[in-house]
Parts: structure tokens; C-alpha cells; sequence
């Protein structure tokens, strides 16, 4: 398949495109390369330097589907500049989206995201519940879903609610919570928890991996899907990864509200398989540092990253 990538060279598109690439699909990959490519070279690549706001000048002919993953891709870099953030992830995604259908492509995916919910006490938060948005962040996710909703009678529109996503790829986050707790782990040998109790849905790199794939290759219906498969407490996950690796945990006051469990059995219903877990995720990062393959650099955060690259103003 043809595929067009945005947000490409990022955490989940350079897994997803190393993926892709590895089972002969065809990749163009749009994306600022603001924390670096990530990808190698490879025949069936293209990667386009540019904003996904100034699409003006590349073809859009010959793809059969669009990956829109390009975003300022969490709550505190998206406050850095609320601006930027508006234009990226909603306004730009309008273009986008607009120039898929003028091309006849015949997918647009999205990614979205589950903390579009807010806080939830439901036990099982599906799809059709309330959407109540609590950061700017959440807010742009759930207006691009209504954006892109609103084409929906000219493409066929996917809207993935992605979990946190945990685990190793090319463009490392060390700023998302299995990942940031287990390298404090390693790094310090204690763990630093605000609160603790609050539940989070969680989801495997490989699985998201896999979940785009699913709608990619797959006669899914066009429609909103959750992914998130393991709801833990900041808690429970901080205890899994002291048993792999000894650490102390320490609680301080909870600064962070943002509580809710995601079902994703609607996705599961497609005939999605959930294959790795937080406990993969907690076992791979440890395995990568013991073999120095993960330092700590400012790259791997993103707020720190966009700071220095003066995206804050
Ligand atoms: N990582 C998660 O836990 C998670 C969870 C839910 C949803 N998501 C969503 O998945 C998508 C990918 O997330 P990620 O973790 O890979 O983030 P990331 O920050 O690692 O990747 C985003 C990529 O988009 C690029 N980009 C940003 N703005 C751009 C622009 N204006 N034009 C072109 N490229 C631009 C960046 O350079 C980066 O390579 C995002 O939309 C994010 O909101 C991520």
C-alpha cells in the first residue's frame, strides 16, 4: 500500500513506519523533524521535511491512505504556545484532510486521543460517553475529531483514542508514564509519584503499532476507537517496576486530576488481538539500559526539547 504519514519521525509513527517499510508498503512521511528523522534510509521511503501547515506544494496523488499522527503531542507542550498548538493540531489537520479527498484517497486515520474523556469514575469508559476535555491539549484533540467527523460522508474517517503509549522506539519519549517511572527507576533508584491513585489506560508501542495496521489492512468500519487495554494506577505501575528493579517509590501531593479507564472492546470487536503488555514495556526499557542503550537526553522530552528549539514563543 501507498501510505502518507504525518507526524512520521516521532514516538509512534518511527516505530509504525519501520514497521510498514519492513513489509514492503510505500511511505511518504511529512514532519517538521523537530526531535530528529529517526528512520534510516530506506527505497520505499520519502521523508519530506515540512509543516504540516504549509502542505501547499506536495502531491497528494497515488496514496490509498493518510496516518495523521503530526501534533504538539502532549498537555505541557501544548500549553508552551496555545497558538501554535490550535493551528498544528486542529487547522492544519482541515488542509489535510480536505487535500486527501480532492486526491481521492480512500482513508484518513487520526490520532486522537483518550484523555479526550477527562476524568471518568465510570468502570468502563467506551466511546459513546460524554467527551469532557479538562487540558488545551484535550480540547484540540476532541475539535479535530469534530473536524474530521464532519468530512466524514466523502472519506472513510478513523479516529483512534490512543492510551499513554509505553515502550522502546527509534524516537525514544522518556516523558510518558511507564516510560518516565521506569527510567526514574533505573536512573535514581526511586520512583517520584504525585499521588498515585489516579488510573491510567496504557497501550504497548507494538500494540499501537499494530492498531493502525488493523485499520490500515483491514475492512474496518470508518468510526471512533479506543485503544487502551491495561488500566493501572500510577500506583500499580510504580509497584510493578519496583518488583523488576528494587526501587524505593515516594509519594508527594497529587497535582494531576486527569483520572479515567479506557474499554476498548468495540476495537477488540474488529478483530484487533492485544498481544504485549506494561509488564513488556517495564522488561524492554529495563533490558535497553542495562545495555546503555538508553542515556537520558533532552531530546527524549518533548516540553524540554520544544523549549530549546524555541517553539515556546
Ligand atoms: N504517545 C502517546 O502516549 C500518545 C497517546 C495518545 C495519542 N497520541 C497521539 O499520537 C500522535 C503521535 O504521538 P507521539 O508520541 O509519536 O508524539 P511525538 O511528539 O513523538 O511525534 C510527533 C511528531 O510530529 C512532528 N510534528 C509536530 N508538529 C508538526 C507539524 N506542524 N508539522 C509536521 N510535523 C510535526 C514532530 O516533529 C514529531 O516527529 C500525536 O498526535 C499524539 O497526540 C500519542
Amino acid at each position: 500500500m501507498n501510505i502518507l504519514i504525518t507526524g512520521g519521525c516521532g514516538f509512534v509513527g518511527s516505530a509504525l513506519i519501520k514497521d510498514l517499510l519492513a513489509q514492503g508498503h510505500s511511505i511518504t512521511n511529512i514532519d517538521t523533524q523537530w526531535f530528529g528523522i529517526n528512520l534510516e534510509d530506506h527505497r520505499k521511503l520519502i521523508n519530506i521535511k515540512s509543516d504540516i501547515r504549509n502542505i501547499e506544494g506536495i502531491d497528494f496523488q497515488g496514496f490509498e491512505a493518510v496516518v495523521h499522527l503530526a501534533n504538539i503531542a502532549n498537555d505541557p507542550g501544548v500549553e508552551l504556545n496555545q497558538n501554535l498548538s490550535w493551528e498544528v493540531n486542529v487547522l492544519a489537520g482541515k488542509k489535510l484532510i480536505e487535500q486527501a479527498i480532492k486526491n481521492n484517497i480512500k482513508k484518513f486515520i487520526y490520532a486522537s486521543s483518550g484523555s479526550v474523556y477527562g476524568i471518568k469514575d465510570e468502570k468502563d469508559v467506551t466511546e459513546d460517553l460524554d467527551l469532557v476535555p479538562i487540558s488545551t491539549y484535550n480540547k484540540t484533540k476532541m475539535v479535530a475529531e469534530r473536524l474530521f467527523l464532519s468530512y466524514s460522508s466523502q472519506i472513510d474517517f478513523y479516529a483512534l483514542r490512543p492510551a499513554t503509549v509505553c515502550g522502546l522506539s527509534p524516537r525514544m519519549r522518556l516523558d510518558v508514564s511507564v516510560n518516565l517511572l521506569t527510567y526514574q527507576a533505573l536512573s535514581k533508584g526511586k520512583i517520584s509519584l504525585f499521588g498515585g491513585s489516579q488510573i491510567r489506560p496504557n497501550i504497548h508501542i507494538k500494540d499501537m503499532v499494530n492498531a493502525y495496521k488493523h485499520l490500515l489492512f483491514n475492512n474496518v468500519k470508518p468510526d471512533i476507537y479506543n485503544a487502551g487495554f491495561e488500566n493501572y494506577s500510577l500506583r500499580e505501575i510504580s509497584e510493578m517496576i519496583q518488583k523488576k528493579t528494587n526501587c524505593s517509590i515516594e509519594v508527594t501531593n497529587n497535582n494531576d486530576p486527569r483520572s479515567y479507564r479506557q474499554n476498548s472492546d468495540k476495537i477488540i470487536s474488529t478483530g484487533f488481538e492485544k498481544k504485549y503488555s506494561v509488564q513488556d514495556a517495564i522488561n524492554e526499557i529495563v533490558e535497553a539500559y542495562n545495555k546503555k542503550q538508553i542515556i537520558d537526553k533532552d531530546i527524549y522530552y518533548t516540553v524540554k526539547w520544544m523549549k530549546k528549539l524555541g517553539l515556546n514563543n
